[in-house]
């Protein structure tokens, strides 16, 4: 089946471009530049492995292969210093920006430097790509600015107040974008992601996510805590999904410029199901964990539910989510159990 997405990969690889993703050894990042050297596209990369990994952009130097390498450099590099990112934007036709320090608990234990690298570091990134006159700037947004808006699913247009220093300096990414655009006739897109998951997630230390978080536990057979009663749930995105909204919008054109979208499957998946999802699916290769889940006390900061309306990126981008949780984590589950255990 034809899709926006398949057209679009098409077409860059008929006619690369050149793209810098910024927060390059993370998680989302590696695997954006993945995708695009598969594709055949220049990348360049900016990171200062504040929380990203050498070993990440290894792995993907291993999976492109030496042909597909080539096509990327790397700048090892600071987005709160202004010169880095006037560096590394230079020649870019898209910017993908992803460099950030995520997780709401790191910012409620240390607000400052999440302002630093997530506001004034995200403004370096916009006067930079601003300067460099790129095609657009798509940058990493997040579902944690709907803060305490209760209704559900979550519609773009409708936030509440934000609940973490985390969720402020993502809003305000947004703010500054939306004046990019209107004061210097800028392209931008934000994505507001959803509980990402997939291979090169981090597991490790205090701000890890809950799915490699649970599942390293569970492949070493060691007690998983679920914060609170298990009832919070969350719209779970598969990284695949991820990529496909970057491209789509780096490439996006007229109506679908200077907007915010929610990045998400539209589904809920509560504590307890994610629990049992990821036992069965660790069953299927191979591991079998039969303890029961540890229940502990509310994390603060997290909202209690979320789920997206994703028609807005289904009709202005031609979003396609082709990976709900279930098969996003049969797809993970080998690279978990490889590099997990
Ligand atoms: N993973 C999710 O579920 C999720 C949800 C919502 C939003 N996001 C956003 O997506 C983006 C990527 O997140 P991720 O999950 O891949 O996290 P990650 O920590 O794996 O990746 C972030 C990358 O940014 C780099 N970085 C941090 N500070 C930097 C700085 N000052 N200069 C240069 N590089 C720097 C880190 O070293 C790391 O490689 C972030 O902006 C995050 O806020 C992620």
């Amino acid at each position: 089946m034809t899709t926006r997405y398949s057209e679009v990969l098409e077409n860059l690889r008929a006619q690369p471009k050149r793209w810098l993703v910024t927060g390059c050894a993370g998680f989302i990042g590696s695997n954006l530049v993945e995708t695009l050297l598969e594709h055949g596209q220049t990348v360049v990369g900016l990171d200062n492995f504040a929380t990203g990994h050498q070993r990440n952009l290894d792995e993907v130097k291993q999976n492109v292969g030496p042909e597909a390498w080539v096509r990327f450099s790397f700048i090892e590099g600071d987005i709160r210093n202004l010169d880095a990112c006037h560096q590394a934007v230079q020649g870019a036709d898209y910017v993908l920006h992803q460099a950030a320090l995520g997780s709401v608990p790191r910012s409620l234990n240390d607000p400052i430097t999440s302002n630093e690298v997530n506001v004034s570091g995200f403004l370096n990134m916009l006067v930079a790509a601003r300067d460099a006159q790129v095609k657009s700037f798509v940058y990493a947004a997040s579902s944690s600015t709907y803060g305490d808006h209760e209704a559900l699913p979550k519609v773009e247009d409708r936030i509440g107040r934000p609940l973490s220093p985390y969720a402020v300096t993502k809003y305000v990414n947004e703010l500054y974008a939306d004046v990019f655009a209107r004061s210097y006739g800028f392209n931008t897109i934000g994505l507001r992601y959803f509980n990402v998951f997939g291979r090169r997630q981090d597991p490790n230390g205090a701000y890890a996510a809950v799915i490699p978080k649970w599942v390293a536990a569970m492949i070493k057979n060691q007690d998983v805590t679920i914060n609170g009663d298990g009832e919070t749930s969350r719209d779970f995105c598969f990284i695949e999904n991820v990529i496909q909204a970057n491209i789509l919008s780096a490439t996006a054109t007229g109506d679908a410029v200077n907007q915010v979208y929610n990045v998400a499957f539209n589904a809920r998946t509560s504590l307890n199901q994610l629990f049992g999802y990821l036992a069965n699916t660790l069953s299927e290769n191979g591991i079998q964990y039969a303890k029961s889940p540890v229940y502990g006390n509310f994390r603060a900061g997290d909202v209690r539910h979320s789920q997206a309306d994703i028609g807005k990126a289904q009709r202005l981008l031609g979003y396609a989510p082709a990976y709900d949780i279930v098969n996003g984590l049969k797809k993970a589950m080998p690279w978990y159990v490889q590099f997990l255990g």
